[in-house]
C-alpha cells in the first residue's frame, strides 16, 4: 500500500506474525530523501544505509539528503530529480538504496518473508527498485496496475548476476525505449536470491496471458476485486458511470476462483476479505489465502500520518466515512478509491484551492514527441502544460496529484509558500469489519488484524 502506508514498520509487524508483510516501493526514494531531511528520527534509515553494499553511494546519499536535527519547521523539502528513462547515477542510486533500506528494515530481527509491491504503470524506477530490493533479499515481488510481463525475466537476470533491461511503454512510440541496469556498474558481481513473482490481476484471462507469455516464471497471482483499496482494474468493456460518476462493475467483473484453480498456480484473493471467515472461504474455493489492505492501513503500524489516521478512525467510528470509486482522480486512468475525509483533496474546496504543480512526476505518462524524442506529461499537471505536450484538456478534469497528496498522507508533505500539501486517503469499500475490529479502542495493531483473520 503506497505511498508508505505499508512501509517497513507495517511489513515487519506482519512478517513477524508469520504472514507475508509487503513494503510499498512507490515513491520510496522520495520518502527516503524526505525522512533524511527530517533528521531520520530513530536513525532507522541511517542504520539501513550502514548495511547497504554500495558503500560510496550510501555516503553520497547521506551527505546530500541527511540534515542533522531535521530541516527547519515550515520550510520546504529539497526536491529530488524525477526518475526518467535516462536517470543520472545519483538518481538510480537513490532508488536502489531506498528499496534496499525498506526491505532491509522490514526483515530486521526475524526470519519471516517480506515482499515488495510495485506498479507496472510506474516504469522508469522499476529496474533499480527490483535490484535494490534483491540486494536486501526480498522474498516476493507483487505487481499490479498493468500487465507486468517483463518482470520475471528481470528477476532472473539479476538473480544470475547479469544486467537486465526494461522496454518502456511509450504512448505513440514508434522506436523502442529501453532502460538497462548492470549490477556490475554498481560493483555487484555475484548471484542474488530470486524472489517469487506474484502479479496482481482481476481476471483469469489476464492471469493466463501472464502465465504463458511473461518473460520468465510467474509463481502465482493476487486476484483482486473492485472493492479493494487503492487502484482498481477498470470494468470489463466500455466503462459506464453511475449518477455519482463511479464506474459500474457487473457480472463479467466477478472473480471466478474455479478458473484460477484450473490455471494450476497458487492464488490469493484480495478485496473485502477482512471478515473472520474470509480466509476459510477463500481456501475452500481453492485459494492459498487472502491479501488484506484496508484493515492494515488503519492499524497502529501503518505509515499514515498519525494525526490523519486518528481523523480517519474518528470518522469511521461515527459512521461518517464514505468511500467513492473515482474514475477521474488517478492520472493513470484507472479507477481509484477515494475516502471522503474532511480537509483532504477529496473535498472540492481543497481540490479547487490547490495550484496545479507537477514536481514529483511518479505517475507521468511517457510519450513520443513529434520529433521522435521522448517526453513526459501528467493529466494532473497545469492544464496548459499538458495540452502543450499534446494532451487532451478533458483528461485533466478532476485529476488529483496523487504523488504530492499521498506523500502528504505518509507524513512527508511538501511545503509551498508556508502551506503543506493536502493529504489524500485511499481505502477499500468494506469498512464494516474494521469498525468491529476497532470496537471501543482508539487503535488496534497488525497482530490484532491477523488474529481476527485467522479466527
Ligand atoms: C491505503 C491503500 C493503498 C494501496 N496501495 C496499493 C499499491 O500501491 N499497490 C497495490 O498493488 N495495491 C495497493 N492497494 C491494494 C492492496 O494492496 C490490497 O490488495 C487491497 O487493499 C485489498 O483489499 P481491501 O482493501 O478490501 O483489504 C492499496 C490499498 C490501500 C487500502
Amino acid at each position: 500500500m503506497g505511498v508508505s502506508v505499508s512501509g517497513w514498520r507495517l511489513a515487519r509487524a506482519v512478517s513477524t506474525c508469520g504472514q507475508l508483510g509487503v513494503v510499498s516501493g512507490t515513491a520510496i526514494d522520495v520518502v527516503l530523501s524526505r525522512t533524511l531531511q527530517l533528521g531520520d528520527p530513530g536513525g532507522h534509515f541511517r542504520r539501513a544505509l550502514a548495511a547497504f553494499p554500495l558503500r560510496e553511494a550510501a555516503e553520497r546519499i547521506l551527505r546530500k539528503h541527511f540534515i542533522e536535527g531535521g530541516k527547519p519547521a515550515g520550510s520546504p523539502f529539497r526536491p529530488i530529480p524525477m526518475v526518467g528513462h535516462q536517470p543520472s547515477r545519483e538518481t538510480e542510486e537513490l532508488v536502489i538504496a531506498a528499496n534496499f533500506s525498506a526491505i532491509h528494515l522490514a526483515k530486521e530481527g526475524h526470519d519471516g518473508w517480506v515482499g515488495l509491491n510495485l506498479l507496472e504503470k510506474i516504469q522508469p524506477p522499476t529496474l533499480a527498485a527490483l535490484f535494490g530490493a534483491m540486494l536486501a533479499g526480498v522474498d516476493v515481488v507483487l505487481m499490479g496496475a498493468g500487465i507486468p510481463r517483463q518482470i520475471p525475466g528481470m528477476l532472473d537476470r539479476f538473480a544470475a548476476g547479469e544486467p537486465a533491461e526494461h522496454r518502456l511503454d511509450v504512448t505513440g512510440g514508434t522506436a523502442p525505449v529501453t532502460m538497462r541496469l548492470d549490477p556490475a556498474d554498481h560493483g555487484i558481481t555475484g548471484p542474488l536470491h530470486r524472489p517469487m513473482f506474484l502479479p496482481v490481476v482481476s481476471s483469469h484471462v489476464l492471469a493466463l496471458t501472464l502465465a504463458r507469455k511473461a518473460s520468465g516464471r510467474v509463481d502465482g497471482f493476487i486476484v483482486e476485486g473492485p472493492v479493494a483499496g487503492g487502484h482498481n482494474a477498470p470494468p470489463r468493456g466500455t466503462m459506464q458511470l453511475n449518477e455519482s460518476g463511479e464506474p459500474v462493475y457487473g457480472e463479467r467483473d466477478k472473480i471466478d476462483p474455479e478458473a484460477f484453480v484450473k490455471l494450476g498456480l497458487p492464488f490469493w484473493l484480495a478485496g473485502g476479505r477482512a471478515h473472520a471467515g474470509s480466509l476459510a472461504d477463500a481456501m475452500a474455493c481453492g485459494a492459498r489465502g487472502i491479501q488484506v489492505g484496508t484493515a492494515f492501513a488503519l492499524c497502529r503500524e501503518s505509515g499514515f500520518d498519525p494525526a490523519l489516521k486518528s481523523r480517519i478512525i474518528e470518522s469511521l467510528r461515527n459512521d461518517s466515512l464514505e468511500i467513492r470509486t473515482s474514475a477521474a482522480a488517478s492520472p493513470t486512468g484507472f479507477p481509484f478509491k477515494v475516502a471522503q475525509v474532511a480537509g483532504t483533496v477529496a473535498e472540492p474546496a481543497v481540490y479547487q484551492a490547490r495550484r496545479r504543480v507537477c514536481d514529483m512526476g511518479v505517475l507521468r505518462e511517457i510519450y513520443q514527441k513529434s520529433d521522435g524524442s521522448v517526453g513526459y506529461r501528467c493529466a494532473s499537471e497545469p492544464v496548459d502544460d499538458y495540452v502543450a505536450k499534446g494532451g487532451d484538456a478533458a483528461d485533466c478534469e478532476g485529476r488529483l496529484c496523487l504523488c504530492n497528496a499521498l506523500c502528504a498522507s505518509a507524513g512527508v508533505p511538501q511545503v509551498r509558500n508556508g502551506e503543506e500539501e493536502a493529504c489524500l486517503v485511499t481505502l477499500g469499500d468494506d469498512l464494516a469489519e474494521i469498525r468491529g475490529l476497532l470496537g471501543d479502542r482508539d487503535e488496534y495493531t497488525a497482530e490484532d488484524v491477523i488474529r481476527h483473520l485467522r479466527g
